[in-house]
């Protein structure tokens, strides 16, 4: 699956709002290594350095795509490399992951590896979306499982359980003797213009099934789950409301 890194961006405002929220919970003061896993164009993990700016702050991202159209200064050092292969160093004090382990399968088993690799007053801190219940995903889902499209296109799509509820992450948290700071936001992102949550989607939820169509067939795809959003997402006045769940993970070592 490649990404784009523009279409991406068009919500960039809406995205990286849950990553400061997320970062702000973060206590280091003069952490020595920050690491952002599923980092994209590091434009957040630029952020980073502003915030920790004596740290040594790295990203890593499976997307060449991604990592090639970065615009990172010196400072932020951004490399190709699979979350699942990662581990924290002895200096790791800080880990962020914003909106990229929902793509990783079997990332709470990462996470209590993690939890247990990174140092005393080690942070780890990582961010979600909860929506996989929400009509947008759910019409994707119900679309791509239809007779019409299923064979092509059936087992693509992750489900609900590619993120864990967040009393799952406090207690994986609590039970690596970490402290535990878990909370959830559902934005009420106010979009604009013609299918906006098609757009938005397109930048992420929807890009393993463009992956393995054919452009004529994304077409009318997309032209079928555009129609089953706009009766879910009615637009009122050229505005589109999309609530969007995420959840809010941000562990302490002792
Ligand atoms: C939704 S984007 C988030 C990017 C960035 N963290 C942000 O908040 O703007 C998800 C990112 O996770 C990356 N990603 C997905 N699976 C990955 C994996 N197994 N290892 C590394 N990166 C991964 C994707 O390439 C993509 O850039």
């Amino acid at each position: 699956m490649t990404w784009d890194p523009q279409q991406y961006a068009v919500y960039e405002d809406e995205r990286s709002r849950p990553f400061h929220e997320l970062v702000d919970r973060i206590g280091a003061t003069a952490p020595r290594r920050v690491v952002d896993l599923g980092c994209g164009q590091g434009t957040l993990t630029q952020a980073l350095l502003q915030r920790w700016p004596t740290a040594w702050v790295e990203g890593i991202d499976s997307s060449p795509e991604m990592i090639a159209s970065a615009a990172v200064g010196t400072g932020v050092d951004l490399r190709v490399a699979d979350i699942a292969d990662w581990a924290p160093s002895d200096d790791t004090d800080v880990v962020v992951s914003n909106a990229a382990l929902q793509w990783v399968p079997g990332h709470p088993d990462l996470l209590r590896r993690w939890a247990k690799a990174v140092p005393e007053d080690g942070w780890l801190a990582w961010q979600v979306p909860g929506n996989f219940g929400s009509p947008s995903h759910r019409l994707m889902r119900e679309l791509a499982e239809s007779p019409r499209w299923a064979r092509r296109l059936g087992g693509v799509l992750r489900h609900s359980d590619a993120v864990l509820e967040p009393d799952r992450y406090a207690q994986l948290l609590v039970d690596e003797g970490m402290s535990a700071d878990v909370w959830e936001s559902t934005y009420q992102h106010v979009l604009v213009g013609q299918d906006p949550v098609l757009e938005w989607v397109r930048g992420t939820a929807l890009r393993p099934l463009l992956a393995v169509l054919v452009p004529t067939d994304a077409a009318r795809f997309e032209r079928d789950y555009a129609a089953a959003l706009r009766s879910a997402y009615p637009a009122v006045d050229g505005t589109t409301l999309f609530a969007f769940r995420r959840i809010f993970c941000v562990g302490h070592k002792p």
